[in-house]
């Protein structure tokens, strides 16, 4: 059976982050065609154009550690009704040099969570609009914007009821079609 490495890339730094913990969750209910790992993009300096030439060794190592993986999964949170700065960095770091960005191509998914009742729906369409001009193709549906987050871990950070295990469970299924789908060169 082909598998599938899928990166992924949490919204949050916040140590007891509700997009953390489902990402954590999705990698364990993930289906066995796909193998998440989250990057980690705490690290990566600021990204400014006159380091290009010379690049932080955490950009090339984020770069080049992205480049082995088929596709990419983002669970991000909302700020002020966009993407977390931290998040949009990361991505603008993998985007560069020009024409060497490392998304290209990759399938992707967008999840969000808030605390809030609307799910970080702010948040999920403007990476979409930043994942079209990267050539990301994104899955359409399932969309998962979830809210009232807090109510949905137990004490241990594990998916608290059946309800949203059920729906994380079909949402990592429907990737795993997506990517399948979406991969040009299929794999052995
Ligand atoms: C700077 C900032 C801006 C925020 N703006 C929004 C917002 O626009 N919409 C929203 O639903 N929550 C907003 N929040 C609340 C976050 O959804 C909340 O802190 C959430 O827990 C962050 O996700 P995490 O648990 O994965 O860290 C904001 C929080 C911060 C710190």
């Amino acid at each position: 059976m082909s598998r599938y490495r899928v990166a992924v890339i949490v919204g949050s730094l916040r140590k007891e982050s509700f997009n953390r913990k489902m990402a954590k969750a999705l990698t364990a209910l993930a289906p066995e065609s796909l193998k998440l790992e989250i990057i980690e993009i705490a690290g990566l300096p600021l990204y400014d154009q006159d380091l290009d030439e010379n690049p932080p060794a955490a950009w090339a190592e984020f770069r080049a550690h992205l480049v082995k993986f088929d596709s990419v999964l983002f669970v991000t949170p909302e700020y002020n009704r966009s993407v977390p700065g931290v998040l949009k960095n990361a991505i603008d770091v993998g985007s560069r040099p020009y024409g060497k960005s490392v998304w290209d191509g990759k399938p992707g998914a967008v999840m969000s969570l808030s605390p809030g009742a609307i799910g970080a729906f702010g948040a999920n369409h403007h990476l979409r609009q930043t994942l079209v001009f990267l050539n990301v193709p994104t899955m359409p549906q399932p969309e998962a914007y979830i809210g009232n987050a807090a109510s949905l871990f137990d004490e241990s950070g594990n998916l608290a009821n059946d309800s949203i295990r059920g729906f994380a469970a079909k949402y990592m299924q429907a990737f795993a079609a997506w990517v399948e789908a979406n991969t040009h060169s299929k794999k052995q």
